[in-house]
């Protein structure tokens, strides 16, 4: 997705930006651009593809490394296709004011006919080269300043935004302003650094202030002024980003993705610290304490997310149903706000999400409010905008998960919703010994998930093996089956392999046609109340004379017989396996995808954070 980078202080300014939006680059892009400001003028620099373009560009131009304020930006198309003249910065008529957006104007056709009919000529495709014009025409039509021309125009536009916007008029200076689309301020000493994204400022500062939608900020060399985008004051707390730069750096690994599959143990550790207490053997979670009462009265879940975070809701709904009784039911947040869903009195939603900024997740989560539901979330990124508009919540403490492909998060959601369930069910049903027992379970997660990873090798070996098979099955039961989901999610992402997802049962009614020699079938099959009938389907495939994949448990033996591979993994409750299950499959995945040489932690076509429906 799109990112913003913005920089007012005494350095060059092309150097913070270009730096910005390489810590950027993990959301995905297509095109990026600069506008820094020298000796009365704006200079632009933008280019499609990667990065590395725009810094050839910006070599060539001695003006743009001159300036100490500027604005930059990543883009990810979505009006126009990723070519230079639709990459932003983006300016008005006069070529005076520049802006950099993340978002969609939705009427922008509508202002662009207007502004057509007045003189104004375009040119690129983009809805936000309209709203760059429209505050130029404020500023023209007497705006006494760059704040009272961006406010004007935004009270014109409708759909989201983040924007930064600098004008050669008044060159030390910085406006900004958000809806729907996250934006950061980074105070520094003696400098201001804006971002969408906290990744771009930690360089910097780890002082930041946020802000909300419909508010904007203007800065300049030594101030910040926040108020709404009615031009009310408001008053802002300096807050502090707890990620360092070492969390977001490879650490190592040749790809984030595979650094952040191997900190699972550690982040998982680090998840339940404080919240898993072994000591008077109970789950404290400090986030939901204000709304236990009201979770306890609660006679239905809706759990909503999208992608591999809808997976981990699959898997709550098995927890919360299982654990602490209560009835579950799961639903695509893309869905969600279109089918006029029904949200009866004691209905908590629960919205899931890594980056706290998933549009559509984010609409789901706001529909559920507006007809009165307890909104809860669990949430990867603090401070992001579905963290701050929940009633409540957990947070994953996973850090920053930059691979594009989930994992790390998603591991840490099943622990956190294993904790909800875990919390409410004893409240509800579940005995002491028994809620011992799975305290004691969850907390010896973290190295048996090293068990798994210490396998890495051998995974390496089955994926290098069938990586030329264009399609692959995924098959699990009970809980294991939003596994056998994500494990088909994540080949097919990141190695662009096809694959699909299966509860195990499903296959003979149907997708058994697509079975032929030598098609692998990956079955998540740990022992468990549904292992024997698992068994019945493994003989279906290798009728067929499938290749057997087969994630098993220690010490299942009997199963080599009729699997061409088995991966073990350790023993646990039936209830934590997918935490252990879903290593293998992430690895497997992986390794298929460097095994074919692909952009691992940038998978084509996909962004980090879907900030648009
Ligand atoms: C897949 C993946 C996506 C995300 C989905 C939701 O590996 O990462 O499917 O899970 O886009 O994103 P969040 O969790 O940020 O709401």
């Amino acid at each position: 997705m799109c990112g913003i980078v913005g920089y007012i202080g005494p350095k060059r300014a092309c150097d913070v930006l270009i730096e910005g939006l390489k810590r950027l680059e993990y959301r995905g892009y297509d095109s990026a651009g600069v506008c820094v400001y020298h000796a009365g003028r704006l200079h632009i620099a933008k280019s499609p593809g990667r990065i590395s373009e725009l810094e050839k560009k910006i070599a060539e131009d001695p003006a743009i490394q001159c300036g100490t304020v500027g604005i930059g930006h990543t883009r990810w198309a979505t009006h126009g296709e990723p070519n230079e003249a639709n990459a932003h910065p983006h300016c008005d008529l006069s070529g005076r004011i520049a802006l950099v957006h993340n978002g969609i104007i939705e009427n922008y056709a509508p202002l662009k006919r207007f502004l057509s009919d007045h003189g104004h000529v375009f040119r690129s495709e983009t809805d936000t080269e309209v709203l760059a014009q429209l505050i130029g025409r404020f500023c023209q039509d007497g705006a006494e300043t760059l704040e009272d021309a961006v406010r004007a125009a935004l009270s014109e536009v409708g759909g989201t935004y983040g924007i930064a916007v600098m004008s050669a008029s008044e060159p030390d200076k910085l406006v900004v302003a958000r809806k729907g689309s996250p934006l950061i301020v980074g105070v520094g000493s003696g400098e201001y650094i804006v971002a969408s994204d906290a990744s771009a400022i930690l360089e910097h500062t780890t002082n930041v202030v946020y802000l909300n939608d419909n508010e904007m900020a203007v800065v300049t060399r030594d101030s910040l002024r926040t108020m709404t985008l009615d031009n009310v004051p408001v008053s802002k707390e300096v807050e502090q980003i707890e990620w360092s730069l070492e969390q977001i750096a490879k650490g190592g690994h040749e790809h984030f993705m595979l650094k952040e599959i191997f900190e699972q143990p550690e982040v998982v550790k680090m998840c339940m610290r404080g919240r898993v207490d072994l000591r008077d053997m109970r789950i404290q979670l400090g986030g939901l304490e204000s709304v236990t009462g009201a979770l306890l009265r609660t006679k239905r879940l809706i759990l909503t997310a999208c992608g591999t975070a809808w997976h981990a809701a699959l898997v709550g709904d098995y927890l919360f149903e299982d654990l602490a009784r209560i009835p579950t039911e799961v639903q695509y947040a893309s869905e969600f706000r279109y089918r006029n869903p029904i949200v009866e009195d004691d209905t908590t939603v629960i919205a899931i999400s890594q980056s706290g900024e998933t549009a559509d997740t984010l609409a789901a989560l706001r529909e559920a409010k507006e007809k009165g539901a307890l909104a809860l979330g669990i949430v990867n990124v603090v401070g992001s905008t579905i963290a701050r508009e929940t009633d409540a919540g957990v947070y994953l403490h996973a850090g920053p998960e930059i691979g594009v492909a989930s994992t790390k998060a998603f591991t840490c959601q099943l622990v956190v919703e294993t904790m909800v369930a875990l919390l409410l069910g004893r409240k509800r049903l579940l005995s002491q010994p028994v809620m011992e027992q799975y305290l004691r379970e969850l907390a010896a997660i973290p190295d048996k998930m090293q068990r798994v990873l210490d396998k890495a090798e051998e995974i390496r070996k089955i994926a290098e093996d069938y990586v030329d098979r264009d399609n692959w099955l995924f098959l699990g039961r009970g809980y294991n089956y939003p596994i056998a989901l994500e494990g088909a999610l994540k080949l097919k992402e990141i190695s662009y392999i096809h694959a699909e997802g299966l509860p195990a049962a499903e296959m003979k009614h149907g997708p058994i046609a697509l079975i032929h020699e030598g098609m692998p079938a990956v079955f998540v099959t740990p022992q468990g109340p549904t292992y024997d009938k698992i068994l019945g389907n493994i003989e279906e495939v290798r009728a067929r004379r499938g290749k057997i994949i087969a994630v098993a448990s220690e010490g299942d033996e009997g199963i080599r017989s009729c699997c061409d591979r088995v991966i073990t993994v350790p023993d646990c409750p039936v209830a934590l396996q997918p935490m252990l299950t879903v290593i293998p499959l992430q690895l497997l995945a992986y390794y298929a995808a460097v095994a074919r040489g692909c952009n691992v932690d940038k998978p084509r076509n996909l962004a980090k954070s879907v900030t648009v429906e």
